[in-house]
């Protein structure tokens, strides 16, 4: 089989669109199913103009199996262990592992593998966890869910139904490569924007927002598409990069801000306050307010990339390499009434 045919066997298997074994299915009357099978298959077709679609293959290596090690109720999220696997199996992992590098969300281990990301997503996920009551019986949308860490985190507290928004397909890929072995049963990953959530009219109790609103050039919208999605008395978690001040205002940088390219608005607290309250959101409250630092974000052997300390001004880490302001990070919870 050629190299191309290979990755669309991969993609086909992840996109089957086949409506028996399709998770939304049972919800086709309370979300707008067509909508999301148009924008699937749109993924689809567009597949081979990914940069990553000639390496699909390499998912290939290891046949997904249930492993008998699932840990998603711990700052490391563990699936598999060592001997589960044969010998050509484990060398095949290291591969696939090395291949994924940088691991940017984490931390997982994988068949007995530590892989320390660059940021510890379990830190934030610490500080939200006990700031926003249970998540049992919930219908959860997690936007911009990268490689799924916190899809594992969230299924642990038992909800009905979580669903990662991802567009980028080799966060798409790692995912499906980690719940291959884990298969949570409750955990679902469209390789779709959050524009998607249109499709999802009244439909979620709790949409986490995390990363996410500072890297758009058009946050308002965003909240009100997330707005929309969610049922009355849902709630909307939001972390946003942005910055001191008193003022309601947004700190518009240039190209690159503490090193990153697409930062568009850094908003003051208070700007975040009002982006909520222009949605329609209510009971808007902030639950964590703090400089970020490097013990949260930093390079590890598994992302071995310049991080949050090379981005900082050597010698007044209140300042980006820039010359900006540098990064707060604040955590708002919010409702719609
Ligand atoms: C800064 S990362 C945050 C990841 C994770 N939510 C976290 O808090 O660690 C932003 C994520 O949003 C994803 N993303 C980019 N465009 C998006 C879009 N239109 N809709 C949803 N997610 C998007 C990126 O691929 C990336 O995984």
């Amino acid at each position: 089989m050629k190299k191309e045919e290979l990755g669309t066997s991969f993609c086909n298997h992840l996109l089957s669109l086949d409506t028996l074994n399709d998770y939304l299915f049972y919800y086709r009357k309370a979300v707008n199913y067509d909508r999301i099978n148009f924008e699937r298959l749109a993924v689809k077709r567009n597949l081979g103009l990914q940069p990553f679609f000639n390496s699909l293959n390499i998912f290939h290596k290891i046949k997904p199996f249930k492993s008998n090690h699932i840990l998603i109720d711990s700052s490391v999220v563990e699936i598999g262990k060592k001997d589960e696997l044969n010998d050509s199996e484990l060398i095949d992992l290291q591969y696939i592992l090395r291949f994924i590098k940088p691991w940017k969300k984490g931390p997982f281990t994988l068949f007995d593998t530590p892989l320390d990301s660059e940021w510890r997503s379990d830190l934030k996920w610490q500080r939200i966890e006990k700031s926003i009551g249970s998540l049992s019986g919930k219908r959860i949308a997690d936007i911009g869910s990268n490689n799924g860490y916190f899809l594992f985190r969230m299924a642990a507290s038992c909800p009905e139904l979580v669903i990662g928004f991802e567009p980028v397909i080799k966060h798409w890929c790692t995912f499906s490569f980690l719940q291959s072995f884990a298969q949570v049963p409750s955990i679902h990953f469209e390789p779709l924007g959050v524009e998607s959530l249109v499709a999802f009219d009244n439909f979620f109790h709790t949409v986490f927002c995390l990363g996410i609103l500072y890297h758009h050039p058009d946050p308002h919208k965003i909240l009100t598409i997330i707005y929309k999605s969610l049922q009355k008395r849902g709630k909307v978690i939001i972390d946003c990069q942005g910055i001191e001040g008193e003022e309601s205002s947004c700190f518009f940088p240039g190209k690159r801000y503490a090193g990153a390219k697409g930062v568009w608005y850094l908003p003051t607290l208070p700007a975040l306050f009002h982006w909520l309250s222009r949605a329609g959101f209510k009971k808007i409250e902030c639950f964590y307010n703090e400089k970020l630092s490097s013990d949260e974000q930093r390079p590890s052997v598994w992302a071995p990339i310049k991080s949050l300390n090379d981005f900082l001004l050597s010698g007044n880490d209140s300042l980006t390499v820039e010359g900006y302001l540098a990064p707060r990070r604040f955590y708002v919870l919010a409702e719609k009434v």
